[in-house]
């Protein structure tokens, strides 16, 4: 990794040249991020670093790629500079079509489209350099080396690039823990005394909620029963003989001795088995690392940087992505107080969703895929999430790639996810969505193990079909 870390650093470097030649000259500067977490993280960094360097900027997010086109014509025309973070590697010829020779920075991990870009892009993307965009190192990571690149001081924000790239579940590969770039990253955090990591179970909170609230908050993985259930949660832990408080304290996980831990670990298991899931898969999802934030107050759902990440989906997911980039950005106060409160309504509408979502009918069977069919009832900017929910709570048989999707008017969102041994045995579901979206009108894109497409609703039945055909093809089946 680490010529192709050195090579990402000097990319970093010109990129950052770039942006502070655009400062000196007064540009007026135009972020544009997607929605998630990640890309709120990414945003929110640069929002931060940028006002540290007194620059002129806007900042907008946007749902779908589509929308930034629409947008690119209302607001692009003041702006002298368009920086688009987490998206716009997969749509370099559009945007140059759209925009053409202004000034454009790309900072982005997504798979890249292969097109010369003219003299006045500057496109940072990792695998230029050989690094895997969806394990490597994330939009947030990517904000966060430039916004060094700019000021030493902008280590802040090192907490802010976590927080995005386990939104983007980077933690999947060796045991839940980051590896790689995120790892470097994760270093300098802990080295300044912004992060602590601890190896223990994943529960939203280890260090000071309540273990019942700790496991009912728990959404990565999502246990379906526990999740958003304090009462089971409850049940649960007493169940096992576990004491949930001492004196009139409550007792928190990092209490629990390593045989009390072990108990609790079995004891989820065996509920979940008991409710007919493949607990097996969600196992290993439950034991990592911990990354919790030291400098953000206890009891807020900032502290655990999984639940962090949660936050800002929350955030993007109900049309407030500009809280969440004030948030990443630094801001806290009243605006933290209503970001919890969309959390919290997230966590119940995202658990009434799963509901819906894992109802056997609401289920397709295909050779190499489970359609989940969320028709009008889901709302579109949630897909993504459930489809990363599902994916992580162990629903899906090991052999097949999951599909969940959504109607928006005449136009559907589809989000499709792979597990990493299907990746293995060479699965690219951003190429195959690309294509096939493409193909029948539509757009798509994304990584090898996670993408995303937007289509004419006319055109679901063929898509679906035409998936399945190539992901068979991928499989050599
Ligand atoms: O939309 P969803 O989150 O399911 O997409 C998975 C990944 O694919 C995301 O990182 C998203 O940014 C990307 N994507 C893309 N082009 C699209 C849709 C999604 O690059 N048209």
């Amino acid at each position: 990794m680490s010529d192709a870390y050195e090579r990402l650093l000097s990319s970093v470097a010109s990129t950052a040249e770039f942006i502070e030649e655009c400062i000196k000259e007064d540009n007026l500067l135009l972020l544009v991020c997607h929605n998630d977490a990640d890309a709120l993280s990414a945003c929110g960094i640069m929002v931060g670093s940028l006002w540290r360097s007194d620059a002129r900027f806007l900042a907008r997010s946007v749902n779908r790629v589509d929308e930034f086109f629409q947008q690119l014509d209302e607001g692009s025309a003041e702006a002298d500079c368009i920086i688009f973070l987490d998206l716009g590697s997969g749509y370099v010829k559009e945007i140059y079509n759209k925009v053409g020779e202004k000034k454009v920075v790309i900072i982005d991990h997504h798979q890249p489209q292969s097109f010369d870009i003219p003299k006045c892009y500057v496109h940072l993307n990792p695998h230029f350099e050989g690094l895997e965009g969806a394990t490597h190192i994330s939009a947030s990571g990517l904000a966060y080396l430039v916004s060094k690149a700019l000021s030493e001081d902008n280590y802040v924000y090192s907490p802010i690039a976590v927080v995005g790239a386990l939104g983007d579940l980077q933690d999947k590969d060796s045991q839940r823990r980051l590896g790689s770039v995120n790892a470097k990253i994760v270093e300098e955090g802990v080295e300044k005394g912004l992060i602590q990591v601890t190896e223990d179970l994943i529960l939203f909170g280890r260090s000071f909620r309540p273990i019942h609230a700790a496991l009912a908050s728990t959404s990565s993985p999502f246990l379906p029963g526990l999740t958003g259930r304090e009462d089971v949660c409850y049940s649960l832990v007493t169940s096992l003989g576990i004491k949930v408080k001492d004196g009139d304290r409550w007792r928190v996980l990092a209490d629990l001795t390593e045989e009390e831990k072990s108990k609790l670990y079995n004891g989820i298991i065996s509920f979940l088995t008991s409710k007919g899931l493949p607990a097996s898969n969600i196992a290993k999802e439950l034991i990592g690392a911990v990354y919790e934030l030291t400098e953000e107050d206890r009891w807020t759902y900032l502290r655990d940087a999984r639940e962090f990440a949660w936050l800002l989906n929350a955030c993007g997911k109900t049309g407030n992505a500009w809280v969440g980039i004030a948030i990443a950005a630094g801001v806290r106060g009243n605006l933290l107080e209503e970001a919890q409160k969309l959390l919290e309504d997230y966590r119940t509408q995202m658990a009434k969703n799963m509901e819906l979502l894992t109802r056997p009918e609401a289920i397709t069977s295909m050779e190499h895929t489970l359609v989940f069919n969320g028709g009008d009832l889901i709302d579109e900017r949630q897909v993504s999430s459930l489809a990363s929910l599902i994916s992580s709570s162990g629903m899906i048989p090991q052999d097949k790639v999951l599909i969940a999707w959504a109607r928006h008017g005449d136009r559907v969102k589809v989000s499709a996810r792979a597990n990493r041994s299907l990746v293995e045995r060479g699965i690219n579901l951003g190429g195959i969505l690309s294509d096939v979206a493409n193909a029948v009108g539509g757009r798509g894109g994304g990584h090898n193990v996670a993408a995303g497409a937007d289509l004419p609703a006319t055109a679901l039945e063929q898509f679906l079909k035409e998936v399945d055909k190539r992901i068979g093809s991928q499989l050599g089946s």
